[in-house]
């Protein structure tokens, strides 16, 4: 049903007239020291590509590289059992795996999962007047820029690990029975990124409103000091011609909603009709955002517009707080 002809978050895979495989791998490399953390975001992230699709996971297996000679084995351990517990949070075991003897770390599952063939959620699907929502606040990647570099205080460094390890589980669920158009979860290409790839799909434009962005703590004053991740600026330099910008948008602002986020949330377009009864459930719901970030339109060509109207004192309160 869903393979590679649309840059969709995983395989699917229609088995009966009910029901759809949900099939993903996905593996990174440290973001964080913690072994056992960076098992947990790993983790999380791996199984978010199949709620990313409307499905449910089933089971997974994982998938690693370790430098045996190097690292002692039992890190390797810790950063299994924080797989293994994040699996179990989502209501799976990891039954099987393989491991390679390499240079660098890397952990990551291959994940099973199912969906009614009816309710699978793809790129595809967003209609003009649909609504964005977003379930994780942004700049988890300059963030941990930052963190490798030293510059965060303890307090943020667990926050955004908290955020990063945060299961989209709850959010996904949320969305269950509405009237869903399009859905995909931020990572690597960062909020623009994959809001484009999602527009493509879908043959439509939007509008985004940076100041309703939900943006993590510290974030604007590293990003205006040149502190995030070559990823962002490549990401940027991809999406050149598919975002306009307002004259004079301050560079932070470029580098925050294209900074590649580790583990992201989901980005959902949803009917505007149902967006009361979404905004109900998320508020209820163990989400760390749940934010209406602008909406899906017509315009041609099909670009994101970015709308900085309200912004200005947001970015002036972050430059007066450091
Ligand atoms: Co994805
Ligand atoms: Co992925």
């Amino acid at each position: 049903m869903v393979g590679t002809s649309t840059a969709d978050d995983a395989a699917a895979y229609r088995i009966d007239g009910q029901r759809a495989l949900i099939q993903t791998v996905d593996f990174i490399t440290p973001i964080v020291d913690d072994p056992y953390d960076f098992g947990r975001i790993a983790a999380a992230n791996s199984i978010s590509d199949v709620y990313a699709m409307g499905g449910r996971p089933l089971f997974a297996l994982n998938i690693v590289c370790f430098p045996t000679k190097k690292l002692p084995l039992d890190v390797l351990g810790k950063i299994l059992k924080g797989g293994c517990d994040k699996a179990r949070e989502a209501g799976i075991e990891i039954i099987g795996g393989h491991s390679v003897d390499d240079e660098e770390p890397k952990y990551g599952l291959v994940v099973t999962g199912m969906a009614r063939a009816d309710r699978v959620l793809t790129n595809a699907g967003a209609r003009p007047g649909d609504i964005l929502v977003l379930t994780k606040p942004l700049g988890s990647g300059i963030l941990t820029t930052a963190l490798k570099k030293g510059l965060l205080a303890n307090v943020t460094k667990n926050k955004i690990i908290d955020v990063m390890a945060t299961l989209n589980r709850a959010a996904a669920e949320a969305l269950d029975g509405l009237e869903v158009h399009a859905l995909t979860d931020v990572t690597g290409f960062g909020l623009l990124g994959h809001l484009v790839e999602m527009l493509t799909g879908s043959r439509v434009a939007a509008r985004i409103r940076t100041a309703d962005v939900p943006v993590l703590e510290e974030v604007w004053p590293l990003a205006r000091d040149g502190v995030y991740p070559g990823g962002a600026q490549r990401n940027l330099d991809r999406l050149d011609r598919s975002v306009h910008w307002p004259d004079a948008t301050p560079e932070e602002i470029k580098i925050v909603l294209a900074d590649p986020q580790t583990s992201g949330g989901l980005l959902i377009a949803i009917a505007p009709h149902e967006l009361d009864r979404l905004m109900d459930r998320l508020s209820g719901a163990e989400v760390p955002a749940a934010a209406v970030i602008g909406e899906i339109t017509s315009q041609q060509p099909h670009v994101v517009q970015v709308d900085n109207s309200s912004m200005k004192g947001l970015v002036d309160d972050a430059t007066e707080d450091c």
